[in-house]
Formats: structure tokens, C-alpha cells, sequence
């Protein structure tokens, strides 16, 4: 069996001249096993010591070796050496009242450079000690970067000495809207908060003693309704709360810009920027006559440009003082810069595109990475947007798309969640929102694919949930999950499998699904309309004619349709079945009424059907839309039995 060294209450401690180690972070991580820590400079006395050898392992990796005479931790650089001490302290384990460490041997270093969170503050203040108690968090799971998204249209939460008024009006609000987006329903409360010059250098300098980089994000040129309503100026209306992207056409938005980044890389050691770039409407440029005059003469042909254009000139001069420009993937758009770094955020193409031209990208997928994602069945969850993302489905992200090249590989630099918080008003919400999701994250970023197990995660992700608790966080009871919607997980059988589908009016391409499969494969969709396993029609009926191949008896027909009001994902408004043997000449089954309203906040789900006996070889299913403009339906499966 194993053998272990008992480690005594007090634990004499050797830090190598260059190790760059912290004591005080030591003596903090050490101090909740009870071992107190002995700082020596005698290294053949140490119980622990820390060396940097150059080439002993990767960057950031380490060696740790416990026997008899006690643990050596060694590492090119003083990341490794810090993630050699957090491998550490979780070996640590109590024996008959003694606490222990195994004799082990490891080597270990990270599949990723950048293993980040992202935490949104714009839309939610959430002040120092939340931030500083995630830091905490993600040095303990060996996460290297903190993306601090500190600008949005909610709110403006960095201070900026020459622009005063961006804390003090761009960073409060009266009232926030609460429920979906199109809800209509504000809670009259005053939102405000923002951090001082002063504070986001405490916070630094303790991510800083963590080996975490902060990575500012400073959004422009779309979600900057806060910035306009402070400066309306700097908008194509020239008045607050109409716009919410810089006017491009004036010069003073570049001033602007370049005088906030002018503080903020003062403030942020960062190699990166984040200049935001997502989501921009550009609809107010098409009609801007200045605008419009920075389009003839810089040759631009489509606000595409126009938009890249910006961006190159933000990246120049944030090059020209020694940084470097990461971007959400909207910044391919008008044609990509070669030194910008792309974030691909709407699925994988964005960062895929990236690494084809040369860039980098870095990897964080809606569909894998959004942690604002309901993560057990949705009805028993808060509020939240995105689909349903469980803790299974975020560990099972591959960040390195296999139609890349080795060389390409190597342009992918890492993994990251994002938690954007228009939901999330709380930090206990936040911290639920997180964890345990993020554990998967943390995993991803490290460990080889090939030693990436489910079930052996699973077990330690709950163990882990335990310690959360115990340190104060406020987790997502893992041990509780449902899981997902009960018929997804068995095939269903029925006559239908596999025949000819006839569509009447197509799916639509971003909710294909498994193609013309889809409603005859015999799967069942689950929670969330974004699975793969519903089928999507935007502002039309549903309307199919399946062919059974030759007459049958049949005795019924079945579909269901999901609601989800904030996504426009509507029942249909009646559903009419009907049969024919010679696919000329129909009969109707059923017409069946919808009875739940599309006013209600949560997730519905309804089946329409008919029961009795015919003879048919056509069934013709149609599910009338409710006629809302944008509206969907969504369904998974024609089930004829
Ligand atoms: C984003 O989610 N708008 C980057």
C-alpha cells in the first residue's frame, strides 16, 4: 500500500532565492489543515522545499517528491512552484490525528496557458471580497487568468480620473428590468457601484500572489449605453439612451477611448486588452451622416468595415504601448488584424477562423461555457438564459476542434467560462451559478483529453461541492441534480422511424437539428430547445407529411412543443392531424386548441395528438404558429404508433 510521512504540526518551510513564492499566501493556504508554517534557509532541514531548475517540466508545470525525508517541489518558473504547493496541500489527508502525506511521485504540467473565468460586473456590482474570495477559488483549481468584464450597458464600474461622470451616472442605475428580457417588469431599485483606482490595484496585487493575470475588458464599440448616456456626444444621435455604439465617425470617440485605455493599462500589468467588440447593432452607422463621411474616406464598403476599422486603430495603439487586443469573434467580421486575439464565443467557428489566418484564439463556446446556463431542469432552477448546461456537458468540451492542423493546434490558447449576470443580481447567485461547473473548466484547461473520465470527475466533483460549503461558497447541490427532461434518455420506437419526411415549410439552419432525421429518429428532445434534439421554424407553421411507405393501421399521433418566453419559443396555436391513403386526398384526424398562455415566464411543454383507429399511408402534421413576428416552434418528434 501506500506509504505516508507524517508532516507534525509544524512544517518547516524552503524557498529557493528565485522561487518568487509568497509566504503570507503559504502560511493562509496552509493554515485550515492546522499545519503552521517555519520559514528556514536551510534546505537539508526542510520538510517542503522550492526550487526553480530550469527544463525541469513545461511552463507552469512542476515535480513534487515525498518520501522519507520530506517533499521537494521544483519547477521552471514560479508558477509551477505555486501549483506544486496546491497539489500539495490537497495531498495532505489526517491519520489516527496525525496529519500525513503520501510518498508520491508526480509530474504535471498544464495542457493550457490560459485557464480563465470571466465574470461579468456590468450588469451586477459585486464588489472586492466576492472577487477576491473567486480568486481564492481559482488558484486552488490552477485557473491563470481572470477576465474582469467592468463595462457594459447596466454600468460603468471602473473609475477613471479624467472622466468622473462615468462612475458617477454610467455606473448607476434607478431600476432594473427582472424577468426575461422582453418582460417589461423593472424592480425600482437603485443599482450602483464601481471600483477605485486604489481597489483594483489591491485586487491585482492579490490576484498577482495567486499567478493570476487580470485581463480588463473595456467594451466598445456596441454594449456602451452607459458611456452615451454619460457622453451622448460620443453617439450617432448625440442624445443618451437612444444608442448603444460609439459614433465611428467622430474623432472624439477615439480620444475617449484612447484616454480610458491610456488608465487602464496604468492600472493593469496585462500583456492582453479586452476591447469587447461583440454584439455591435451598427444600425445607427448605416444613417449617421459623420459615419457615413469615415466610410467614403477611409473606402470602407459595409459597417463591417467601418466597425474593423475601429478596431484596428484601438489595436495600433494599444500595440504601440506594448499591449496586445483580445476580441469577442465579431471582430473577424470586417477583416481581422493579425496580432488580435479572438475569443470565439458564438460555438467554435470564430475561433477556428482564428487559428486558419494565424491568429490565436481562445476558446469559450456558448453552448459548453456559458455558466448563466440553467444547469439542472430549468423549473427547478433560478432564472437564467443561454439553454441548459450541466456539469457532464461542460466537462465534455474538447477545446481543440479536431479539424485543426497541429500548427493551427497550437493557436488555440486555452479555455475559459464566461458568467454574464443579467440574472445574476446576488454573490451567493453567482457562486451557485458557478460552482461546481467551473471545477470542469479548471479540468479541461489542465489535464489531457485522454485521461478525462466522467464518472471518476462525477465522484470527486461532489466531494468537492462538500469542501465548497465548508469554506463558505454557496454551490449548486450536485448531489441533487435531476438531470435532464425523463424521455431524452430512451429511444422511443414507433411506425414512423426512419420514413420520408416532406416539409412544407423548411427548419430553420441554426435549429437543424439531426436535418430531415430529426422528427423520425425516435429521439427525444430535453430541457432546452438548443440540444440538438428539437427542431426549430421561425415565422411559420410547422407542416410535414410523413410517408409510411404503404397503407397501415394506425391508432395514434403524437408531437410535442416546448414555450420558453423569453427565447420567443411559443406553442403552436392549434394543431391539425390528418390521414390519407393515396397522399391526395386527406381526411382530418384532429384539431386540437392550444390552452397555455404565452404569457407565462416559464418552460412549458405540451403534447398534441390524436387517438383512434385509421388507415393511412400519408399523416400530415400541422402546428399553426401563434403569429408573434420572430416567433419559433420546436419540435422533436412525430410519433405514430
Ligand atoms: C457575448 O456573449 N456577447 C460575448
Amino acid at each position: 500500500g501506500t506509504q505516508y510521512r507524517p508532516i507534525g504540526k509544524n512544517l518547516s518551510i524552503y524557498l529557493s532565492p528565485e522561487s518568487g513564492m509568497d509566504k503570507d499566501y503559504i502560511e493562509d493556504l496552509l493554515s485550515d489543515t492546522g499545519v503552521k508554517c517555519k520559514f528556514t534557509n536551510f534546505k537539508w532541514i526542510a520538510d517542503l522545499t522550492f526550487d526553480i531548475e530550469p527544463d525541469t517540466i513545461g511552463l507552469e508545470g512542476y515535480r513534487l517528491v515525498s518520501n522519507d525525508y520530506g517533499t521537494k517541489i521544483t519547477a521552471s518558473d514560479t508558477k509551477g512552484l505555486f501549483y506544486g504547493l496546491q497539489t500539495f496541500r490537497q495531498l495532505i489527508t489526517s491519520q489516527n490525528n496525525t496529519l500525513v502525506i503520501p510518498f508520491v511521485e508526480i509530474a504535471d504540467s498544464p495542457k493550457f496557458l490560459w485557464r480563465a473565468l470571466m465574470l461579468d460586473e456590468g450588469r451586477y456590482f459585486k464588489g472586492k471580497e466576492e472577487v477576491k474570495k473567486l480568486l481564492d477559488e481559482m488558484a486552488r483549481l490552477k485557473m491563470n487568468t481572470f477576465h474582469w468584464h467592468l463595462t457594459d450597458d447596466q454600468g460603468w464600474r471602473i473609475e477613471i480620473k479624467k472622466y468622473p461622470l462615468l462612475t458617477k451616472i454610467g455606473g448607476k442605475r434607478d431600476s432594473t428590468q427582472i424577468g426575461n428580457w422582453n418582460s417589461n417588469i423593472y424592480d425600482g431599485k437603485v443599482h450602483e457601484g464601481f471600483y477605485t483606482q486604489e481597489e483594483i490595484k489591491e485586487i491585482i496585487d492579490y490576484a498577482a500572489k495567486r499567478q493570476i493575470t487580470i485581463v480588463p475588458e473595456i467594451e466598445m464599440p456596441g454594449h456602451s449605453e452607459e458611456v452615451l448616456a454619460t457622453y451622448p456626444e460620443l453617439s450617432c444621435s448625440g442624445k443618451p439612451y437612444v444608442n448603444a455604439d460609439f459614433c465611428i465617425g467622430t474623432e472624439k470617440t477615439f480620444e475617449f477611448l484612447e484616454n480610458v485605455l491610456l488608465e487602464v493599462i496604468d492600472l493593469f500589468p496585462s500583456e492582453y486588452i479586452h476591447i469587447g467588440g461583440d454584439e455591435a447593432s451598427k444600425s445607427s452607422w448605416k444613417t449617421c451622416p459623420r459615419c457615413q463621411k469615415r466610410m467614403a474616406d477611409e473606402h470602407l464598403n459595409s459597417v463591417d468595415e467601418l466597425q474593423s476599422y475601429m478596431i484596428h486603430r484601438i489595436e495600433k495603439f494599444l500595440n504601440d504601448h506594448g499591449r496586445k487586443i483580445i476580441g469577442w469573434d465579431e471582430i473577424i467580421e470586417g477583416g481581422l488584424s493579425p496580432t488580435a486575439t479572438v475569443m470565439s464565443w458564438r460555438g467554435e467557428e470564430g475561433g477556428i477562423k482564428a487559428v486558419k489566418a494565424g491568429n490565436q484564439a481562445i476558446m469559450t463556446p456558448g453552448k459548453y461555457c456559458y455558466l448563466d446556463a440553467f444547469q439542472d431542469a430549468p423549473n427547478t432552477q433560478p432564472m437564467a438564459i443561454g439553454g441548459y448546461l450541466t456539469l457532464e456537458k461542460v466537462y465534455s468540451f474538447e477545446p481543440v476542434p479536431d479539424s485543426l492542423s497541429t500548427k493551427e493546434a497550437e493557436l488555440i490558447l486555452g479555455v475559459q467560462g464566461n458568467v454574464w449576470t443579467e440574472h445574476i443580481p446576488t454573490p451567493e447567485h453567482y457562486e451557485y451559478m458557478i460552482y461546481p461547473r467551473i471545477l470542469a473548466l479548471a479540468e479541461i484547461g489542465w489535464s489531457p483529453s485522454e485521461v478525462k473520465k466522467w464518472d471518476n470527475f462525477h465522484t470527486r466533483a461532489l466531494q468537492a461541492v462538500n469542501i465548497l460549503r465548508e469554506q463558505g461558497y454557496n454551490p449548486f447541490p450536485l448531489e441533487k441534480e435531476i438531470g435532464d427532461k425523463p424521455e431524452s434518455y430512451q429511444k422511443v420506437n414507433h411506425l414512423a422511424i426512419g420514413k420520408k419526411v416532406t416539409y412544407a415549410n423548411p427548419y430553420s439552419n441554426h435549429y437543424a437539428a439531426q436535418g430531415e432525421k430529426t422528427l423520425v429518429d425516435g429521439v427525444r428532445g430535453g430541457w432546452m430547445y438548443n440540444d440538438d434534439r428539437w427542431q426549430g421554424f421561425i415565422d411559420c407553421d410547422f407542416d410535414v407529411t410523413i410517408d409510411l411507405g404503404k397503407e397501415t393501421d394506425i391508432k395514434q399521433v403524437r408531437a410535442e412543443f416546448i414555450q420558453l418566453k423569453g427565447p420567443y419559443v411559443w406553442l403552436p396555436k392549434q394543431v391539425i392531424i390528418s390521414s390519407s391513403v393515396d397522399g391526395e386526398h386527406y381526411d382530418t384526424l384532429a384539431t386540437v386548441d392550444n390552452d397555455i398562455s404565452p404569457d407565462i415566464e416559464t418552460l412549458q411543454f405540451k403534447e398534441f395528438g390524436w387517438e383512434g383507429n385509421a388507415k393511412a399511408r400519408y399523416i400530415r402534421y400541422k402546428a399553426l404558429s401563434n403569429g408573434i413576428a420572430g416567433g419559433w416552434l420546436f419540435t422533436d418528434e412525430i410519433r405514430i404508433k
